[in-house]
């Protein structure tokens, strides 16, 4: 499987990082790599060859969501049994500044459907979720094709429209 992305480690740049957003710059700063070091998020950069500067970052982790989170029409597909829906998360996804306007954003964020893809081949996850920041945030997910959760801010789009994607 070909990625554009790689595993954030210690030779990329991570302090001069900024998206403007100073929770997603912080992240990137400071807690990114103590997450990836406890397993509680993978984090993958796109980054300047030369200097490792990072252009981008995206972080997925196991999550779930409530049925109850699902929208109405979707709901009666999925069993009653089930209280909660496994899901991937992308916790975070932002671009640096700098690099900004050049299709990065849509690279990686399509670098992460195709790695929630693989991954659901292997372990059932029902959708790709995300919490966006703010309404820019949202406009940029709506649109790729998310779909708003009722009830919780987030947003999500199924492996079954990931699937059409890649297949
Ligand atoms: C939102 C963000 C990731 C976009 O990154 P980017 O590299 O500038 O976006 P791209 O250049 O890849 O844009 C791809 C397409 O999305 C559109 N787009 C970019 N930002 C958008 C937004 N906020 N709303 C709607 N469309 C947007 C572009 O116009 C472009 O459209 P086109 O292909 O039809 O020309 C970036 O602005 C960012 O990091 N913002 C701060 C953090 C953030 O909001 N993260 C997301 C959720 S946590």
């Amino acid at each position: 499987m070909s990625q554009l992305t790689e595993s954030l480690n210690a030779l990329h740049q991570k302090s001069d990082f900024s998206c403007g957003n100073e929770m997603l710059d912080t992240y990137i700063h400071k807690q990114a790599s103590q997450d990836v070091k406890r397993k509680l998020a993978v984090c993958f950069v796109i980054n300047e060859k030369d200097t490792n500067q990072i252009k981008g970052y995206y972080t997925l982790s196991n999550n779930s969501i409530p049925l109850s989170h699902i929208p109405n029409n979707l709901q009666g597909k999925l069993p009653r049994s089930n209280e909660s829906i496994p899901t991937i998360l992308m916790g975070r996804l932002a671009v640096d500044n700098r690099f900004k306007g050049q299709g990065i954003g849509k690279l990686i964020l399509v670098d992460a459907l195709k790695r929630s893809w693989e991954i659901a081949k292997t372990i059932g996850s029902y959708a790709l979720v995300v919490d966006p920041i703010n309404q820019d945030a949202e406009n940029f997910y709506l649109k790729y094709g998310f779909i708003k959760l009722p009830d919780s801010g987030k947003m999500f789009i199924s492996m079954k429209t990931i699937d059409q994607l890649f297949k």
